[in-house]
């Protein structure tokens, strides 16, 4: 289970953050826990445009690695009574505008110098949890609260064997906790099972023939390419699923707007990409990129109906890898042998395509050749529509996962 635990002070020294980082090693065999640091973040604004670029990127990992996880822990000393400012500004940045908390299981916890043990500013904790922007499941019950440090801690590392027995114990119930809301259908989910009959099983009819819904899926699972689709409101509804992605998609990121998804350095090339889509000025945008040590393709393709009406951008990501050594291994003539031979060439393959050749011909001579009388090796991506020059990429303007 992947977890981020919210350090809930920007104080140098912290017994919050010593708590934290005793969880993170007493439990790895339950949870990958995740240490975030509110000191890093500036102070809620919402104008996020003031921000440096600097700025804008932390508080950008910030929510995207609290998305990305399947719960959050906070650890919060008291301050007047209440949480820290630090961390009330951080839960702001991950509520405003956004869903990082929304249904996200969370537990919170928390120590202090004194008997009372942070327990009013656990209680505020909650209840901030519980607002409508938050919406956060948190724990019920199972208190960790931490008091006494000189006694309940020796060297930075809690000590304390009923402390630590109880934290056992609350962890262990946060797990469950933890894996059982995860589970569960989403309120959408369960809402649009409500509005709608469900179905199981249905043919999807193109004009071309029809597919059941699961060899839809399927397909997409197998083709060497996935595809990830922002709507035409400029929303993330829908990707491939498939087995080594390149872009390592989650379902929690599913809704989210084009802002929430992309580092806020690469968000001005998307909509530039997306509104040249909408506004009809161009179709393709294509960008070469080594990826986890292999040549990758992307390509945005707009999206529209058949009559033109822009549905939304689908990007298409895959390695080209093997076609590349393919060709270099020479399976394709190259441009200039296809000149010479005026676009008929001989056959490097198997036959399997073969097709419409004379008879006797063998592959010799048209197995290469497409519908058009074009050598199909000559359609190679360069034959997309023309490709904006000032839309070429500097920096990979894909996927939160691909920014780390
Ligand atoms: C501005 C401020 C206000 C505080 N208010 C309270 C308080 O209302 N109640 C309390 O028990 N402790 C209060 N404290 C003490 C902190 O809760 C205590 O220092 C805590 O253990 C700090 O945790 P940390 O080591 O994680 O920073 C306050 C401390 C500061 C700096």
């Amino acid at each position: 289970m992947k977890l981020t635990a919210i350090v809930g002070t920007n104080a140098d020294f912290s017994y919050n953050r010593l708590l934290l980082q005793f969880m993170r090693k007493h439990f790895w065999q339950l949870a990958d826990i995740e240490i975030l640091e509110v000191s890093q973040l500036p102070a809620f604004t919402e104008d996020f445009d003031d921000l440096t670029a600097a700025e804008q990127t932390e508080v950008w990992r910030f929510k995207t690695a609290v998305n990305k996880s399947e719960g959050v822990i906070f650890s919060a000393p008291e301050y007047d009574h209440s949480i820290p400012a630090a961390l009330k500004s951080a839960i702001e940045w991950l509520s405003y505008k956004a869903t990082c908390l929304t249904d996200t299981p969370a537990m919170v916890v928390g120590v202090a110098y004194g008997t009372q043990a942070s327990a009013r500013a656990q209680e505020h904790l909650r209840q901030i949890l519980a607002s409508p922007d938050c919406s956060a499941y948190v724990l019920p019950g199972h208190e960790v609260l931490i008091g006494n440090v000189g006694k309940t801690f020796s060297d930075g590392v809690l000590s304390d064997p009923a402390s630590i027995k109880n934290l056992e114990d609350n962890f262990v119930a946060f797990a469950e906790y933890a894996t059982s809301i995860n589970s569960m259908p989403s309120l959408q989910e369960n809402s649009e099972m409500l509005k709608k009959p469900f179905i199981s099983d249905a043919y999807i009819t193109f004009p071309t023939g029809k597919l059941t819904l699961s060899q839809a899926q399927q397909i997409f699972s197998t083709i060497p390419f996935e595809v990830d689709l922002i709507d035409a409101t400029d929303h993330f509804t829908w990707y491939s699923d498939k087995p080594n992605r390149e872009h390592v998609r989650y379902v929690s990121e599913l809704g989210e707007g084009v802002e929430e998804c992309h580092p806020p350095k690469a968000l001005p090339i998307v909509m530039k990409i997306i509104n040249s889509f909408r506004e009809g000025k161009s179709d393709m945008v294509q960008r070469p990129l080594m990826m986890h040590g292999h040549r990758t393709l992307i390509q945005y393709y707009a999206l529209r109906d058949v009559d033109g009406r822009y549905l939304g951008t689908i990007e298409f990501t895959g390695s080209v890898e093997n076609i590349l050594r393919q060709f270099e291994a020479g399976a394709w003539p190259t441009t200039e042998e296809m000149a010479e031979t005026g676009g008929v060439t001989p056959d490097a393959t198997s036959g399997a395509s073969t097709g419409g050749a004379p008879e006797g011909a063998g592959t010799a001579a048209a197995d290469n050749v497409d519908d058009h009388g074009e050598a199909a090796a000559n359609t190679g991506v360069a034959d997309g529509p023309a490709i904006p020059r000032a839309l070429a990429m500097n920096v990979d303007a894909t996927s939160s996962a691909s920014a780390h």
